[in-house]
């Protein structure tokens, strides 16, 4: 059976370019984001981890561990991260993950049959530091994803399990947010000492509370 948000996100031991790895050691009591692609040596999946290099210091800041994985050998995955660094001009610095015998791929349910038997489509997981799963994603090989969009997601996660807010459509760091349906708006008051705006009963903002 497929994962799901808030099941725990199995362990695995694997090579990588970084060398034997166990997930859990690995994620320590960081985030993590792990994520797949077809293959290596191809257009798209070149610039998606060319990104995610150059947005490294993006991760890092948010306390997150990123992997990659494909179903590709070790000395493909060497031989392929120099051609990265070479042409999207970065240093590609988190492991990837030399899946071929499909483990990764077969826990994390990253092969769908009916777009391809043999490769991993693009999965991609957040994993909160209690290890379970907070985000999933999943695009097809044609489509590249945006990692700014996922560094959003994983600010609004990081946001939302500290205070009982909610973040709206295309909300960014700094943006109002809105206070959870769980919360009455006299008690939303007390709580959130920046204001509250009731535009309904049930749709009420208040400006992001861990931010000056
Ligand atoms: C790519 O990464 O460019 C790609 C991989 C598989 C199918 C199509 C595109």
């Amino acid at each position: 059976m497929s994962l799901r948000l808030g099941d725990i996100a199995p362990n695995f031991q694997v090579n990588t370019t970084a060398g034997q790895l166990d997930f859990y050691e690995y994620l320590g009591d960081s985030w993590g984001v792990l994520f797949s692609h077809p293959a290596d040596f191809t257009p798209v999946c070149t610039t998606e981890l060319g990104k995610t290099a150059l947005l490294q210091e993006e991760f890092s800041k948010r306390n997150v561990k990123v992997l990659a994985v494909s179903v590709d050998s070790i000395d493909k995955h060497h031989e392929w991260v120099k051609d990265i660094n070479e042409t999207q001009q970065v240093t590609v610095a988190f492991p990837i993950i030399a899946d071929d015998n499909k483990v990764v791929a077969g826990l994390y349910d990253m092969i769908h049959p009916n777009a391809s038997e043999t490769f991993t489509v693009r999965s991609l997981f957040v994993i909160g530091p209690d290890k379970k799963v907070k985000l999933i994603i999943t695009y097809p090989a044609s489509t590249g994803r945006n990692f700014y969009e996922v560094l959003r997601v994983i600010d609004s996660l990081q946001l939302t399990a500290n205070y009982s807010v909610a973040t709206p459509a295309d909300w960014k760091v700094g943006e109002d947010v809105i206070v959870v349906p769980a919360i009455s708006t006299a008690d939303a008051i007390k709580k959130f000492p920046k204001g509250v705006k009731e535009i309904k009963p049930y749709l009420r903002y208040t400006p992001q509370p861990n931010k000056d």
